[in-house]
């Protein structure tokens, strides 16, 4: 069997991974996986339980339950992406609210929740050529990825891409709500005990403030050398 290729982009949220990482699957003919709505899938699990609202978490019960999580994503070729199923049921739009985005970081920090994922996205990876994006790809899922891309911008930009994109869904937000939720889950992301959010040795940064997203697809498309 020919080498598998996998291809990792880690980074900062709303820093535009998942759209170049679309891009660079369907270039390529990769299989894309995006790992945060594997995460946001279990923020939303926990949310429907009642495990998990404003103050109160019950972290015992979410690990209980984590063997009653099945997730799958599910191809679709009217869209051009494959969306989220949890338990049989698409929950793509729902995973994507500025609710499920305030609870998914104190969901992704919990170990018994990473090492599930974990598990399940190198089963993904295993047989398929793939372009994967999170927080802890280069580092921990595939370690030996081919290219490591580790993608910043800075919040305000962040933040207003983020808005702009829950405005056009009709998401009743505020700009400073959005620039808080940005705020929160960088400094979640990048101080949990596990797998925090940091750039692997051997990944390329890249800042995208100033950078359309064709320059961005263009310089990251040269560094496919494989
Ligand atoms: O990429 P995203 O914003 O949809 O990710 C949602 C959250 O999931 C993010 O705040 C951190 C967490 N996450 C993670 O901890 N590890 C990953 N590989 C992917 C996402």
């Amino acid at each position: 069997m020919n080498k598998k290729i996998t291809i990792a982009i880690d980074g900062f949220s709303s820093t535009g991974k998942s759209t170049l990482a679309k891009e660079l699957a369907m270039h390529l003919g990769y299989v894309y996986v995006d790992t945060g709505a594997m995460y946001r899938a279990v923020a939303f699990f926990a949310m429907q339980k009642g495990f998990i609202r404003k103050d109160f978490f019950d972290k015992e019960s979410l690990i209980k339950s984590l063997p009653n999580i099945k997730l799958v994503f599910k191809f679709n070729s009217d869209l051009g992406f494959a969306e989220m199923y949890l338990n049989g049921i698409n929950i793509e739009k729902e995973i994507r609210t500025i609710e499920v985005s305030n609870f998914v970081s104190l969901v992704a920090e919990i170990s018994e929740v990473r090492s599930k994922l974990v598990e399940q996205q190198q089963e993904m990876g295993k047989n398929k050529d793939i372009v994967m994006d999170g927080r802890d790809i280069g580092t921990i899922v595939f370690p030996d990825a081919d290219l490591k891309i580790f993608m910043t911008a800075s919040p305000m930009t962040r933040a207003e891409r983020r808005f702009k994109e829950l405005q056009k869904k009709g998401d009743k937000v505020t700009f400073d709500e959005v620039l808080k939720n940005v705020e929160e889950r960088d400094y979640i992301d990048t101080h949990r005990d596990d797998s925090p959010l940091v750039k692997a040795i051997d990944a390329i940064e890249f800042d995208n403030s100033n950078v359309t997203k064709q320059e961005q697809f263009e310089k990251v498309l040269k560094l496919v050398k494989f």
